[in-house]
C-alpha cells in the first residue's frame, strides 16, 4: 500500500483553508492509503514566540483533524516534536543541500521581499535560521516516513518540488547504498485546487489574519462569514460569482446542485452578496455543528487527544529509525 503524509503548522487556529486543502483529501485518502498525519510543531517555532500560543494552537490543530474523523486505529497521527530522529535526518540532509536552492525558496524570498518594500537595507533582517532551513525540515518529514503522496494545498507545492529535490541529491551521492523515496504532492482537483481565498480576498492564511477557523463558536462563524469582502454590485444587477471570495467558499462546502442555483441567481441579479452569505454559513456551520462538541472535549489537557498522540509518536518513531540508520549506514557515520 502506498503511503499518503501530510502536516499542519500550529501557527493559529486550524481554517477552512487548511481543511480544503489538506484535511479534507488526507482523510478521504486514509481508506486506499497507509496514512500518516501529523502536527508540525517544530516548523511554527520560526515564528511563534510564546509558549502558551504553541501549545494551545498545536492542541487545537490535533484536535481539530480527530473531531473531522481521523481515526487513529487506521492513522498514525503524532506531534513532529516527538520524533528526534526527523531533527537528526534534518543535519544530514542540510549537508547535501545547495544553499542556492534555499535562496529560491518562498517563504524566504517573501520575507526579504517584504523587508525591500519596508525600505530595511539589510534584507534578511529578521529572518532565522530555522525559516531560511524550513524546507529541509518539511523534506526530511516527508522522506523519513517513506511517504510516495503528500496532499497539500497549491501553495505548498514548491515545498514538494525542494523534497524531491533535496531527496534526489542524496540518492546521488549515496543512493548505491540507501535510497530515499522521491514524493509527489497531490492538490486538490480542478476548482477546489485554487487556494482558498480568505477574508479579504487573499489566500486564507494565519499569517494575513484573514481566516475563518474551523472550530469557530457560530455566533463569532456567522460574523466572520458576514465580513468576507465583496464588491458593491446592488442586489439586484447581476454579479460575477467567480470573482467573490464568498462563492469560492461556498463552491467547496456546498452541494454541487446549491452551488449550481446559486450561480444562476447571482449572474441573473436580484440575488444579493448577502444572501450568498447566509446560505455560505448555512453550509459551513451544518457540517461543523455536530463536530464541535467533540472538538471542546478533544481540546481539554488530559483528554484521549494526548493517549492518541503518544501511541503515534512511538509508531512513527518505529518508521523512521529504519530510514534514519539507512541513511547513516550510507553516510558511513557508524562504520568505525
Ligand atoms: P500550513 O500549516 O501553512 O497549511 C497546512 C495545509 O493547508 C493548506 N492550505 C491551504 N489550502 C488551500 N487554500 C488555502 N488558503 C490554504 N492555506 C493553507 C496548505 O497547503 C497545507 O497543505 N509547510 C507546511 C506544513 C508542513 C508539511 C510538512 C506539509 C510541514 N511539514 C510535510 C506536508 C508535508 C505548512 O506550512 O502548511
Amino acid at each position: 500500500q502506498k503511503v499518503s503524509l501530510t502536516g499542519i503548522k500550529p501557527t493559529g487556529e486550524p481554517h477552512l483553508g487548511n481543511y480544503i486543502g489538506a484535511i479534507r483529501p488526507a482523510l478521504e485518502m486514509a481508506s486506499s492509503y497507509e496514512s500518516i498525519y501529523f502536527i508540525a510543531d517544530y516548523h511554527a517555532l520560526t515564528s511563534v514566540r510564546d509558549r502558551a500560543s504553541l501549545a494551545g494552537w498545536t492542541r487545537s490543530v490535533g484536535a481539530t483533524w480527530v473531531a473531522l474523523g481521523l481515526d487513529p486505529k487506521q492513522t498514525i497521527f503524532y506531534r513532529q516534536s516527538d520524533v528526534p530522529e526527523i531533527f537528526e535526518l534534518t543535519w544530514v540532509l542540510s549537508c547535501v543541500t545547495g544553499k542556492g536552492l534555499m535562496n529560491r525558496a518562498h517563504a524566504y524570498k517573501a520575507a526579504r521581499d517584504r523587508n525591500a518594500e519596508a525600505g530595511i537595507a539589510d534584507l534578511d533582517a529578521g529572518i532565522n535560521m530555522g525559516l531560511f532551513n524550513y524546507p529541509v525540515l518539511m523534506a526530511v518529514d516527508i522522506l523519513i516516513m517513506n511517504a510516495d503522496v503528500v496532499p497539500v494545498g497549491q501553495d505548498q507545492v514548491q515545498h514538494l518540488e525542494i523534497a524531491a529535490d533535496v531527496a534526489g541529491s542524496f540518492n546521488h551521492l549515496f543512493g548505491d547504498v540507501y535510497a530515499l523515496k522521491i514524493p509527489e504532492a497531490v492538490t486538490p482537483p480542478g476548482d477546489t485546487g485554487r487556494v482558498l481565498p480568505g477574508l479579504d480576498g487573499r489566500k486564507m492564511s494565519k499569517s494575513y489574519g484573514n481566516t475563518i477557523p474551523l472550530f469557530a463558536p457560530e455566533a463569532r462563524l456567522r460574523k466572520l462569514v458576514r465580513s468576507i469582502k465583496s464588491d458593491s454590485t446592488p442586489v439586484e444587477e447581476p454579479k460575477a460569482p467567480d470573482t467573490s471570495a464568498a462563492f469560492q467558499l461556498y463552491e467547496n462546502f456546498a452541494t454541487p446542485g446549491d452551488v449550481a442555483d446559486m450561480r444562476r441567481r447571482l449572474e441573473a441579479g436580484g440575488t444579493g452578496w448577502g444572501e450568498l452569505k447566509n446560505a455560505l454559513f448555512e453550509a459551513i456551520n451544518t457540517r461543523l455543528t455536530p463536530l464541535r462538541e467533540r472538538y471542546e472535549e478533544l481540546m481539554v489537557p488530559g483528554s484521549e487527544l494526548d493517549t492518541i498522540l503518544a501511541d503515534g509518536a512511538e509508531q512513527a518513531r518505529d518508521r523512521a529509525r529504519p530510514v534514519l540508520a539507512g541513511v547513516r549506514r550510507a553516510i558511513g557515520i557508524d562504520a568505525l
